[in-house]
């Protein structure tokens, strides 16, 4: 239905200002002040912000960890999405060894189309690296795949530096970009059987394994490798001071380094696993929560301007019957937190609301950057003229707490239990359409799959 939202702020990271916005059809048509209705529904939004639908660049839905899957499937954990004003979410598909790019893409595509509601886009983690595999790289372009990511730890999933070296290049001449997941897994499986020997077997173990140099060392090697290969790179759920130095130098030498991080990583800390039992185990996740200082240093880089996205990592994993598969062994206890539905309301909550940064910046770390960086502005992450009209209707007066017992996410805890939240969504489009009104997902299933290239609108 074709809709005018009357009276609004119409938030971007230039600036914001008063403003109506008209719908026709999927797309925005028309952006002013006073702008008189033509036959469409009006929704007053006085006193309301207007944002472009919030981008999540990272999820992994119905990820499959060896005997079981997560909580979360396409279904449950983008309908979580929408409740929480996020229209675009990009999971991240993984080669299998001796698969292909093509099967591997086939596979993700067989366990999302048709079942989300907000709109979806795959980058694809390259863990078999060979020639046929190159040969692929333009074929995923052709699939609007334009992203990749690369383990630098994980047994079964991490490449080596010299496969790093050859991908970045591979993947550049493509026109793509390559996200890493910095941490030396070498020296975390070297940790975990001396933490293990020494019968340290719980989940207090589990940050002991990889304390903040395993994640600082990864990176400097990363970008020494990419310096070499005369590529840009993206640091995935960048986590330490130690790291973020790092990417500062290479970046105050003229390298080219894009960083995301989580809201985990911003309002959490590891005084998490001290929690009695086996609590903590809803706190392992990797890289694991840090210190204080670390979470300091993630805010000030993020209102320097110089955290480029914040993705969730949302890798959901119930704790009674999942988790609790690691209660003899740390090391098996599933990796992973649920976030993707309250990212936008803790870090408007806490970022915003206590002047950390500007609602401007929030809207450029979770709308525009997001689709710059990954080919989807300004069809996404915009509120212009012929941007897909993915719009959150924003209260910055709403109050609430986030809970388990209420949340729309598939698992069966939150790490983020009993924390107050000022400012949410109450609205949200997606494509024109109104999917999510006062709390209800009212049209679930409407998510369409994100073909994404540098053709822009
Ligand atoms: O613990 C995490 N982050 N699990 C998800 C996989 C990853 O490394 O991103
Ligand atoms: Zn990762
Ligand atoms: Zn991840």
């Amino acid at each position: 239905m074709d809709t005018l939202l009357q009276g609004g702020t119409i938030v971007t990271p230039q600036g914001s200002f008063a403003g109506d916005i008209r719908v026709r059809g999927e797309r925005i048509t028309e952006i002013g002040e006073g702008l008189i209705a033509q036959g469409e529904k009006v929704i007053p939004v006085e006193g309301k912000l207007l944002f472009p639908g919030f981008i999540d660049t990272h999820t992994h839905f119905d990820l499959d960890a060896g005997s079981f899957h997560t909580a979360d499937d396409f279904a449950t954990g983008t309908r979580a999405a929408i409740a929480g004003g996020t229209t675009v979410i990009l999971d991240f598909t993984t080669q299998e060894k001796g698969e292909t790019l093509m099967e591997a893409l086939g596979n993700w595509h067989r366990l999302a189309d048709g079942k989300c509601s907000c709109d979806y886009g795959f980058h694809m983690s390259i863990t078999d690296w060979n020639e046929a595999v190159r040969k692929e790289l333009p074929l995923m372009t052709r699939e609007g795949v334009t992203s990749y990511k690369l383990y630098m730890a994980y047994d079964n999933l991490k490449v080596s530096d010299g496969e790093i070296f050859e991908i970045l290049q591979a993947v550049e001449h493509e026109g793509g970009i390559i996200g890493v997941h910095c941490e030396n897994g070498e020296l975390i499986t070297e940790l975990s059987g001396q933490l293990l020997a020494r019968g340290e077997t719980g989940p207090e173990a589990h940050p002991k394994a990889r304390p903040a140099e395993i994640e600082a060392e990864a990176v400097y090697r990363l970008l020494t490798i990419a310096r070499m290969a005369g590529t840009p790179v993206n640091i995935v759920h960048l986590s330490t001071r130690r790291a973020y130095e790092v990417v500062r130098a290479a970046r105050a030498e003229g390298q080219r380094v894009y960083v995301e991080s989580c809201p985990q990583y911003f309002l959490l800390e590891d005084s998490k696993y001290e929690l009695a039992g086996f609590e903590s185990a809803k706190y392992v996740l990797s890289p694991p929560l840090r210190k204080q200082e670390d979470v300091d240093c993630l805010w000030k880089a993020l209102a320097a301007g110089e955290i480029d996205t914040i993705g969730t990592d949302h890798c959901s994993f119930h704790f009674h019957g999942q988790k609790e598969r690691g209660l003899k062994d740390f090391t098996k206890i599933p990796n992973g937190l649920p976030g993707v539905e309250h990212r936008p309301v803790l870090m408007y909550t806490y970022g915003v609301g206590t002047g950390k940064i500007t609602k401007e910046q929030f809207c450029g770390v979770l709308s525009e950057n997001p689709a710059k960086l990954f080919d989807m502005y300004p069809r996404k992450g915009a509120l212009m003229v012929g941007s897909d009209a993915d719009i959150v209707v924003w209260d910055p007066e709403a109050k609430d707490v986030i809970s388990a017992g209420t949340q729309v996410q598939n698992v069966d805890y939150t790490p983020y239990e009993g924390m107050k939240i000022k400012g949410k969504p109450v609205q949200v489009f997606l494509r024109g359409t109104l999917v999510y009104r006062e709390g209800q997902v009212v049209v679930p299933g409407q998510g369409r799959y994100v073909h994404r290239g540098r053709s822009g609108l």
